[in-house]
């Protein structure tokens, strides 16, 4: 009688307190998972403008739309001049609204904290801030000149901006942490120094010129084998020194304007990045304090045309400071990048390294977006996607116009189905990816016992979407994409969701039975995680000929389920 009892409270209680924890982080082998009310979520999302979710009017319509186009979650800002006009005191009445929109429409919400800086500029603080530029001190350039970017050097700075978001997350704890909502939170927005290479205010010149911070060269000690490449290379090549100034511990920075991957101004770069991690870190620790869920980052790229710190905002969480954000920035959770330069695939795999989970916070939709997520999930344990912009642009008394609808929408439309399998995958090593383009046409590796190759089923204008929600948009030759996501379902069968490829299959060791062929393809789709079984896909529709080898074709989006025999 009593063990069943203790079966039945269990029965009524474990459900429930999966339910009561506040969304989190776990670890699947490779993959680190965003877990909401005891499962692990695939974040289907979308980011808004930045001044949509500042009008309750103008934000009513968006949401129903966003469920409309398959999005599952939706990013949006909650700044501070909004919820503090005046010191200490608060007003959160834009995020009820959009904690109502979203749960009218079973949406969840990543909000996006514009504090002290947004895309390196202070321009979203209350006017009592803005205004007090002698308690809320600026950043001076090389030549001694404020810049609007509040200084990482201020601890003023810091405590107000940490004291306002402390406010945001016990707010949300009071009205959503029976909801989960809101299941993750981005600190600040695309932080960084601009214009110059570093802060050359009075307290950063002291600190620069000063030693390291025993903080950091503990970590550098403990981490020694294993720290960013880029950061073993200026240590290294300065006698691994565990006391110093900057430039004395780093070297005195070069700068090759020839070359934008190159490292220039690394010393100053990395200086910003332990003031804005600490900075950052330190806001983010006092909104966990309040209520613990999981929070990130997002960084404007290094690219040619932003090649150094000052050029981008120089400090913000990229891989080659990495180290300093997991320094200085503990409660920061992940590093997540913005993509809108075309070297996507250089970028993820970049981002990949320490541990480090795969977001991508912004970034372009459409087409080529739906290959890079298909890609990114198979072989990057994606945990979340989001283009930017999603929900158009219109001005106040205009009826909003759902986007169009776009092969992204179709894709999220086939993942929400299939994201159970997808989870359950991740990290196990038997997913991977396929992004094919003009660049790169053709790729190949092995999983389970057969190497998969893919390339592009079309390269000229791609096919239409169709489908319900539309059609696609025009996409230019040089943007002609295929991506896709396998994965082995155990022995001959693979199951392959992807758009505008051939997939062939060819076995790794040919053995006794050396020819594999085709026993049965089928594509379908999923219901609720429940296999869908569609038509039984044969001659035309497959590869299965001595000519163009075995295995699938997908020129449109499709998932298709495969499974293979082999003969002699
Ligand atoms: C990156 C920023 O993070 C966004 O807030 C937005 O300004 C976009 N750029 C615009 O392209």
């Amino acid at each position: 009688m009593k063990k069943y009892k203790l079966f039945v409270i269990l029965c009524v209680s474990l459900p429930m307190l999966a339910y009561a924890q506040a969304p989190s982080f776990k670890k699947q082998g490779t993959a680190t998972q965003l877990w909401v009310d005891g499962n692990p979520m695939l974040m289907l999302g979308g980011e808004l403008h930045n001044s949509s979710t500042s009008s309750i009017e103008y934000m009513e319509p968006i949401w129903p739309m966003m469920k409309k186009m398959n999005y599952n979650t939706v990013l949006a800002v909650v700044s501070w001049e909004t919820i503090e006009p005046e010191e200490g005191v608060f007003d959160f009445s834009l995020l009820d609204a959009m904690l109502d929109g979203a749960r009218k429409q079973g949406l969840k919400l990543v909000l996006l904290w514009f504090g002290s800086w947004k895309n390196g500029g202070s321009i979203y603080m209350p006017s009592w801030v803005k205004r007090n530029y002698e308690r809320f001190p600026r950043a001076k350039d090389y030549d001694g000149v404020s810049i609007e970017i509040l200084s990482t050097l201020s601890e003023e700075n810091m405590k107000a901006d940490a004291r306002a978001f402390a406010a945001l997350m016990g707010y949300i704890k009071k009205v959503d942490s029976d909801h989960h909502t809101v299941v993750m939170v981005q600190v600040e927005n695309e932080m960084g120094i601009l214009n110059t290479p570093r802060d050359y205010c009075d307290a950063a010149n002291t600190a620069y010129n000063g030693p390291v911070p025993g903080l950091l060269t503990d970590y550098l000690k403990k981490h020694k084998n294993n720290l960013a490449p880029e950061l073993t290379k200026v240590w290294a090549e300065n006698g691994y020194k565990i006391s110093g100034t900057w430039e004395e511990v780093f070297g005195e920075s070069h700068v090759n304007t020839k070359d934008w991957h190159d490292m220039s101004y690394f010393t100053e770069e990395i200086f910003m990045a332990y003031h804005y991690a600490r900075y950052v870190g330190y806001v983010a620790a006092e909104g966990k304090k309040a209520y613990d869920i999981p929070m990130y980052v997002n960084a404007w790229l290094k690219g040619p045309d932003y090649p150094w710190t000052g050029r981008h905002p120089g400090g913000g969480p990229l891989p080659n400071v990495m180290d300093l954000w997991k320094c200085a920035a503990p409660s920061i959770d992940m590093l997540s990048p913005d993509i809108y330069v075309p070297n996507f695939t250089e970028i993820v795999n970049w981002y990949n390294r320490q541990g480090n989970p795969m977001f991508i916070p912004e970034t372009r939709g459409g087409t080529i977006g739906a290959c890079r997520l298909l890609w990114c999930i198979g072989e990057h344990n994606l945990m979340g996607f989001s283009p930017f912009g999603v929900d158009g642009r219109r001005t106040a008394g205009q009826t909003p116009q759902p986007p169009q609808a776009d092969q992204l929408a179709l894709t999220y439309e086939l993942l929400q189905g299939m994201s159970g399998i997808i989870l359950t995958n991740q990290g196990t090593g038997k997913m991977r990816g396929l992004f094919v383009d003009q660049d790169n046409d053709t790729q190949s590796f092995t999983l389970g016992d057969y190497v998969i190759t893919a390339d592009l089923s079309s390269r000229g204008a791609p096919v239409p979407a169709g489908g319900p929600v539309g059609t696609a948009p025009a996409q230019t030759n040089a943007e002609v994409a295929g991506g896709g996501l396998v994965i082995w379902l155990g022995a001959e069968e693979y199951l392959v969701a992807g758009y505008n490829l051939n997939v062939r299959f060819l076995p790794v060791n040919p053995g006794k039975l050396p020819l594999v062929a085709i026993d049965k393809v089928y594509e379908g789709t999923f219901k609720d995680g429940i296999w869908q079984q569609g038509r039984l896909l044969n001659g035309d529709e497959t590869h299965c000929s001595t000519f163009s080898g075995t295995g699938l074709k997908m020129p449109r989006l499709s998932i298709q389920k495969i499974l293979l025999y082999r003969y002699k």
